[in-house]
């Protein structure tokens, strides 16, 4: 399963980048207003410092204005991927996008439904937010479930991209279910590093090295 940071804050994915583990960056509106920089100029920094995918969201409600303002994101550099809602707008502009070779995360998907339709319009990405869905008394696994279910029925290509990741175990359970990428906010990336057990294992490996006098090297 691809990692994606969902973050416009250059200085933690510069960190995630580091580990060697990160494949790809997913930004949006609300994002680019927590980091307070400048939209254009912070994608630019973050597509030169992953070589994946990052998406940069559109915000414009009706096709045409997608397609001006994706000629303007996707100018940016060859890895970004133009995100787009699910709407009937969405998915047109999608399906020109991604007919012309342009990397499409299509976002805001809420139902199997949906996910479909993002699949028959040519989506790269399909972005089931589980823990959005989780919050309103809906399963958001089941949904992905189901999405994996229909995408294989009919061998599509769309990835699923579970986004709105809100703890590690919503990480495994994408990756149990064979999700393709999960997007996550770094803190929780960093969680999955994490175990007790690992902790106290080297505190005691250490101090009982320590009591040899031993060095390495
Ligand atoms: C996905 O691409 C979105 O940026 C994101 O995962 C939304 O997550 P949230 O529900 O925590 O805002």
């Amino acid at each position: 399963m691809k990692f994606f940071a969902d973050t416009a804050e250059i200085a933690e994915i510069r960190d995630l980048a580091a580990t060697g583990l990160l494949d790809g960056v997913t930004t949006n509106p609300s994002l680019i207003h927590k980091s307070g920089r400048d939209f254009l100029e912070v994608v630019k920094e973050i597509a030169g410092v992953v070589e994946g995918p990052v998406s940069a969201e559109v915000v414009a409600l009706d096709h045409q204005g997608m397609m001006r303002e994706a000629e303007v994101l996707r100018k940016i550099a060859d890895n970004i991927a133009i995100k787009v809602p699910l709407t009937e707008d969405g998915l047109k502009t999608c399906k020109a996008l991604t007919s012309d070779g342009t990397m499409v995360n299509v976002t805001l998907c809420f139902s199997a439904a949906q996910a479909l339709l993002a699949a028959k319009a040519g989506a790269t990405f399909i972005s089931p937010f589980v823990g959005r869905h989780d919050d309103v008394g809906f399963d958001g696994m089941a949904l992905i479930a189901d999405i994996r279910l229909i995408y294989d029925n009919y061998d599509y290509a769309t990835q699923i991209l579970v986004a709105s990741v809100r703890h590690p175990m919503h990480v495994v359970e994408a990756a149990k279910i064979g999700a393709d990428v999960m997007t996550a906010p770094p803190k929780i990336i960093h969680q999955l590093f994490k175990h007790p057990l690992t902790d106290s294992g080297i505190k005691s490996f250490l101090a009982d090295w320590e009591k040899t006098g031993q060095k390495i090297g």
